[in-house]
């Protein structure tokens, strides 16, 4: 990990990877309230052009079809104090994007090279001043590869699928059929999709520090990154 910034950049960047589930969301809006940083939400990029394609009847698969699709789309991600307002071509889409069958197409929309290309390359307009808190599962690798603060947080899956369980059961319905075992096992295939594509596949950069929060409390991880965040960022570039 780089101690100083590049001379663009004021401000650094601070990237978060990490499978599904282990609380990156939550981690990004802490740290970037903590720093007065921005905080984007990548994969509500992926989530927001997944939904296009659900509306416009288009498969996943085809990789040109989507590009074609990403080229006439506008994504904007606004940070907000718990997390992004995602618009699509200027449509609030906040709730809709987090919708299981959104969730799961995201995950197959994501795989494709080339759409790959086109969601970096924005992903580096918005956080080419620095100030943000970027979270992903490519920022620390592909999308600013030079981020002064790379963290990759990591939980086992049964305790990323507990942990979803428990936030969303007060809000569902007494009928649902959400179980926490489903919950554990969609994770695992995100996972895997996540982890075995070829393109810029779910990994660790080599200088990224883990944050395995299986064991740790909400707390614990937050000052722990706090804490990683000071280690690699001077008080000059914090402020
Ligand atoms: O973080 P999330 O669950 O909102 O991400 C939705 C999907 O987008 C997820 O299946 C992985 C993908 N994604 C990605 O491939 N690269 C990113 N930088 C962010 C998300």
């Amino acid at each position: 990990m780089t101690a100083s910034t590049t001379p663009s950049r004021q401000h650094p960047v601070i990237a978060i990877d990490g499978p599904a589930g282990a609380g990156k969301s939550t981690l990004a809006a802490h740290l970037a309230r903590r720093f007065g940083f921005l905080n984007l939400e990548t994969g509500a990029m992926y989530r927001a052009l997944a939904l296009k394609a659900i509306d416009n009847d288009l498969g996943f698969d085809e990789e040109s079809v989507l590009v074609e699709l990403a080229s006439n789309t506008r994504i904007s991600l606004e940070p907000q104090r718990e997390g992004n307002r995602v618009l699509l071509d200027g449509v609030d889409v906040s709730r809709r994007v987090r919708e299981p069958d959104v969730t799961a197409a995201a995950s197959k929309v994501s795989i494709h090279p080339k759409l790959r290309e086109w969601m970096v390359a924005q992903q580096r307009l918005l956080g080419a001043a620095g100030g943000v808190v970027m979270e992903g599962r490519d920022i620390g690798t592909v999308v600013f590869p030079d981020a002064e603060v790379k963290i990759f947080l990591d939980a086992d899956p049964e305790v990323r699928g507990n942990r979803r369980y428990r936030q969303i059961t007060p809000n569902q319905p007494a009928d649902s059929k959400v179980t926490e075992q489903g919950l554990i096992e969609e994770l695992k295939e995100r996972d895997a999709r996540d982890r075995n594509r070829a393109e810029s596949p779910l990994r660790p950069a080599e200088d990224a520090v883990i944050l395995d929060s299986t064991s740790m409390t909400l707390d614990q991880v937050l000052q722990a990154a706090e804490s990683i965040v000071r280690e690699h960022v001077s008080d000059a570039q914090l402020h």
